[in-house]
C-alpha cells in the first residue's frame, strides 16, 4: 500500500508541472479528488490493512493528500501569473485580418507609357508641350491650315461634326478635331518664333471601324519653325523618334504624299511586322503601315500664324501612337487598345 501510494505521488506530481492550462489542471484535480478519483477511492482499500499498517499508512496518505492538494494550487498560480505575462506582452490589433482576395497592382495604359517615353524622348530635344481642344471650330481645324470650306481634301478627314442638320457652310461650325494640327496657328499665335512644340491627344474620326481604323485616336504632332529649318530636320526627327521607341532595327521609308498645310508633304511608313513587308490584313495588302503625315509647313499656314515665310521656316509632323504602338507591342487589331480588356491590358 505504501508503494501505491508513492507511485500515486510522484505520477501525479509529474501531471501537475506539465500542466500548461487551469483546464489542465481542473482534469488532474478531477482524476485525484474526484468522485472516482485515485485519493478518493484510496481508503476504501485501507480495511484489508492490519492495525499496524493502517498507523503507517493512514498519516502517509494524509500527508500525500495534502501534497498533492497544495502542488494543484501552487501550480494553478503559476500557470495564472504566466497567463498574465503573456497578455502584457501580447499586443492586441484591432485591424482586421489581411484581405484574402489577391492583391492586384495596376500599371499604365500601354498607349499612355508609349507616350511618355515619346514626351520624354522630345522633351530632351527641346520641345515644350502645346494643347489645343478636342472640341474645337471648323477654323482651326480645316480653314487656317489651308483647306477652305468645299475643298476636296477635307474629305481625307471624316470628320464628327457637332450640328449634322446644319451641313450649308457656316464659319463657325464646331467639330471634334480630326487631328491635333489644330495646335498649329494657336501656337505659333501664342508662341512666336522660334517654336518647338509637341501636342499630344485625342482625336476623332468618322470611320468604320476596322483592324487598322478607330474613331477614337491619339495624334502626336511635332511644330518646329526656325530659320533655315528643312526636310532634312523632319527625316533626322522621324529617324530620331522611331529608333527611341522602336529600336535600331525598324525600318521606315518616308514617301511623298499630299497635305493642304505641308509643301512638299510626305507620308511615313514603318514596316509591317506581321507580314514583313510581303502585304496581310493589318497593313491592308501594303506591306506597309502609315505611321505618319509630315512636310513642311506651307507659306499660306505660316502667314495665317502671324510668321513671315521669306524669313522662316517650318516642318510639322503627326505621328499616329496605336498605329506605332501596334508595331512596338506586335498587335494586330488597333481596338484591342481601346477595349478595356483586362486579359489584354495585363500582359504589358
Ligand atoms: N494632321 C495630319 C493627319 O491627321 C497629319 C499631318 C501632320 C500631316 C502634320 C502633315 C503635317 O493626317
Amino acid at each position: 500500500m505504501e508503494e501505491r501510494i508513492e507511485k500515486i505521488k510522484t505520477e501525479y506530481q509529474n501531471r501537475i508541472q506539465q500542466a500548461q492550462t487551469l483546464k489542465e489542471l481542473d482534469e488532474v484535480f478531477l482524476a485525484l479528488f474526484g468522485k472516482t478519483g485515485e485519493i478518493t477511492l484510496l481508503p476504501k482499500d485501507f480495511s484489508s490493512l492490519s492495525v499496524e499498517d493502517k498507523k503507517i499508512v493512514g498519516p502517509l496518505f494524509n500527508q500525500v493528500k495534502i501534497e498533492l492538494e497544495k502542488a494543484i494550487e501552487e501550480r494553478r498560480n503559476e500557470v495564472r501569473e504566466e497567463s498574465y505575462k503573456k497578455l502584457e506582452t501580447e499586443k492586441f490589433s484591432l485591424q482586421l485580418p489581411k484581405l484574402q482576395a489577391k492583391e492586384r497592382k495596376g500599371h499604365l495604359h500601354p498607349l499612355t507609357q508609349l507616350l511618355q517615353e515619346t514626351i520624354e524622348a522630345f522633351e530632351k530635344l527641346g520641345f515644350q508641350q502645346f494643347d489645343a481642344p478636342h472640341i474645337d471650330s471648323d477654323y482651326y481645324n480645316f480653314e487656317v491650315l489651308n483647306i477652305p470650306e468645299g475643298h476636296p481634301a477635307r474629305n481625307l478627314w471624316d470628320t464628327f461634326y457637332l450640328d449634322p442638320y446644319n451641313l450649308g457652310s457656316q464659319p463657325g461650325r464646331m467639330l471634334l478635331r480630326t487631328h491635333t494640327s489644330n495646335s498649329q496657328i494657336r501656337a505659333m499665335k501664342q508662341l512666336g518664333t522660334p517654336l518647338r512644340i509637341m501636342s499630344i491627344g485625342r482625336c476623332f474620326r468618322y470611320e468604320a471601324v476596322d483592324a487598322r481604323h478607330e474613331h477614337t485616336l491619339d495624334q502626336f504632332e511635332i511644330v518646329y519653325v526656325d530659320k533655315k529649318v528643312n526636310m532634312a530636320n523632319l527625316q533626322y526627327l522621324s529617324e530620331y523618334f522611331l529608333k527611341t521607341i522602336l529600336g535600331k532595327d525598324i525600318k521606315a521609308r518616308m514617301r511623298p504624299k499630299y497635305y493642304p498645310f505641308v509643301e512638299p508633304g510626305a507620308g511615313v511608313d514603318g514596316l509591317c511586322l506581321f507580314c514583313k513587308g510581303k502585304g496581310c490584313r493589318v497593313c491592308g495588302g501594303a506591306g506597309w503601315l502609315e505611321l505618319a503625315g509630315a512636310g513642311m509647313i506651307h507659306p499660306t499656314v505660316l502667314k495665317n500664324g502671324g510668321i513671315d515665310p521669306n524669313e522662316y521656316s517650318g516642318i510639322a509632323w503627326g505621328f499616329g501612337p496605336l498605329r506605332v504602338a501596334m508595331l512596338k507591342y506586335g498587335i494586330e487589331d488597333v481596338r484591342s487598345f481601346l477595349s478595356g480588356d483586362l486579359r489584354f491590358l495585363e500582359k504589358f
